[in-house]
């Protein structure tokens, strides 16, 4: 995949699929020790062990309209190309945990990608989960709760054009602000 944000989309279109009322998005830049790491958790319907130690082979999916799955068996090639690892662990009735660990500096790692973008389209096809996003880079943090923003919101709906626009911006601004804080 181009973009590491893609991949992102993916993973959380699973946890959507898996009934999820929650997920939680956690990216980690650490280029000092060369880590770039992304994580997804979910408390969804989760996996049997069998069935995670199968899963990054692509033609294991509980998918009806084909018969591959590629979300991650791409993922887990990327991991695999950048000297990282795509680890799994899920529990039925619980939940599944992905992490994505590749070398910050590799040749081959795709970029992040369009956060802001991504988020948007995440809220977009949210149906009442409660989504989380933090954005850790070195010693700086960025977070978006769906949760406090609702409650900010009142009776505005979250996916009203006007809050996405200004979501957008939002995140846009707040990664901005992450990578320059460190260099005042
Ligand atoms: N978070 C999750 N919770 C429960 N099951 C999951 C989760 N993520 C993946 N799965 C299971 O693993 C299968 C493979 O996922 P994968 O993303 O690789 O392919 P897919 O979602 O089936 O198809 P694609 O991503 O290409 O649209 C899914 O069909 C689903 O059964
Ligand atoms: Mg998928």
């Amino acid at each position: 995949m181009e973009e590491i944000a893609l991949h992102i989309l993916d993973i959380v279109q699973n946890s959507i699929y898996a009934n999820a009322t929650f997920i939680k998005v956690v990216i980690i830049e650490q280029p000092v020790q060369n880590i770039f790491s992304f994580s997804v958790w979910d408390n969804g319907k989760g996996m049997t062990k069998d069935f995670v130690e199968q899963v990054k082979n692509p033609f294991h999916t509980t998918r009806t309209t084909r018969k591959v799955g590629l979300g991650i068996p791409l993922l887990d090639l990327t991991c695999q190309q950048c000297n990282g690892k795509l680890k799994i662990k899920s529990q039925v009735g619980k939940g599944t945990m992905l992490k994505a660990k590749m070398d910050y500096d590799h040749i081959d790692r795709p970029p992040l990608g369009d956060m802001p973008s991504t988020i948007v389209s995440i809220l977009l096809s949210l149906k009442n989960q409660h989504f989380y996003y933090e954005h850790q880079y070195m010693d700086q943090k960025f977070k978006l709760d769906t949760q406090e923003l609702q409650e900010i919101l009142g009776e505005i709906f979250l996916q009203e054009p006007t809050v996405l626009q200004w979501i957008h911006k939002y995140v846009e601004e707040g990664l901005i602000e992450i990578k320059q804080r460190i260099f005042k």
